[in-house]
């Protein structure tokens, strides 16, 4: 018999933690960087040329580390987020590496979310040069993550809240009210970004939030949305550039379209932080360079964390893992 756990949103939600999460997301890169990883560039299905306002990648990998091979199949429904409901919609799916059985099935929203907000707090680890002001542009979902993450490992005095929509950056102030640093109604993205550390933008988006003249030297800029959301001069432009994964880079997020254009490709990279954080190669290399940073987001993060919790469950809550016989 096969049984394949099933792991429900109210167990993701109750055993999760964020500090785990940003641990899982590091101990990811470091093992990638490490090369105990495989992992493919994800896949996109777009379905708007079939009138849906939706996309769904295809994210798998294999962790030699949890021996699990994973794959999170996540997108972007715009019905759903006009239903009210959150615009990313994510399951995840890990199998026996050496059998081919289904394991375990996870929903996904919540592991999807936290590991994206923990890629921003360990990007920032290893690449700001200074982490006092923070801008955020974008005060949905993936922000909200993006701030908490952050504001778990890294000191903030400032954070300043940008968004298009009024409510969005007022709800994103409500929620963190009472953590210790001040909180910024930033409706302007140029003076919003004045002399801040770390800019990180994270909307659904496809047009230039942000260019050179908004980020000082020095600034760490994260750009997270799944299009382009700064200047060209402003990513060309960059001191160095450094990303999760280069091979999902040039497809992918806000260096895509200029890879279109032929005006970058894998080589315009300077590292992933993978490697930064194994020591293969350089991270920042002075304090006043802008570094760009596209996350991209690698599917083997959210598997680590799948099996992470699977552990956890079936140890810890074995009365909250649900089991089906699938081939029964
Ligand atoms: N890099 C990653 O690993 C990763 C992971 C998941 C999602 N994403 C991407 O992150 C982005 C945000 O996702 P989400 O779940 O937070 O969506 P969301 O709908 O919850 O929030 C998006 C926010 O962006 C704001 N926004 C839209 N256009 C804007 C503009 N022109 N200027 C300023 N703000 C604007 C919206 O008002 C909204 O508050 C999406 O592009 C998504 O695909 C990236």
């Amino acid at each position: 018999m096969s049984k394949v756990a099933l792991i429900n949103a109210s167990a993701v939600q109750r055993h999760l933690f964020t500090e785990d999460v940003i641990r899982q997301v590091e101990n990811t890169w470091r093992w990638y960087g490490e090369g105990t990883i495989e992992m493919p560039a994800k896949i996109t299905l777009n379905m708007e040329s079939q009138g849906i306002d939706s996309w769904m990648n295809s994210m798998p990998s294999y962790i030699k580390a949890t021996d699990y091979v994973g794959i999170k199949w996540v997108g972007g429904f715009a019905e759903s987020r006009a239903a009210g409901k959150p615009y990313i919609r994510a399951s995840v799916f890990l199998a026996d590496s050496h059998m081919g059985d289904l394991r375990a099935v996870f929903a996904g929203d919540r592991i999807s979310d936290m590991r994206t907000g923990a890629q921003a707090a360990i990007m920032s680890k290893y690449l700001a040069a200074k982490t006092e002001i923070v801008t955020l542009i974008g005060a949905g979902v993936q922000g909200y993550w993006c701030l908490e993450c952050m504001s778990k490992i890294l000191d903030i005095k400032e954070a300043r809240i940008c968004d298009i929509n009024p409510a969005a950056r007022e709800r994103m102030i409500k929620r963190f009210e009472g953590y210790p640093f001040g909180l910024i109604d930033s409706p302007d993205n140029s003076s919003g970004c004045v002399g801040s550390d770390i800019i990180i933008t994270v909307t659904t988006a496809n047009v230039p939030l942000i260019g050179k003249k908004d980020v000082k030297p020095g600034a760490l800029v994260l750009t997270m949305g799944s299009f382009a959301e700064a200047t060209d001069e402003l990513l060309l432009g960059a001191d160095r550039k450094i990303t999760d994964s280069i091979a999902q880079a040039v497809h992918r997020g806000s260096y895509a379209h200029l890879a279109e254009k032929g005006l970058v490709d894998e080589s315009s990279f300077d590292a992933d932080i993978s490697s930064v954080i194994v020591g293969k190669a350089k991270g920042r290399m002075s304090e006043d360079e802008i570094i760009v940073a596209p996350i991209i987001g690698m599917g083997a993060t959210d598997a680590a964390v799948a099996a992470m919790l699977l552990e956890k469950l079936e140890r810890d809550y074995p009365d909250e893992v649900f089991y089906f016989d699938i081939n029964g």
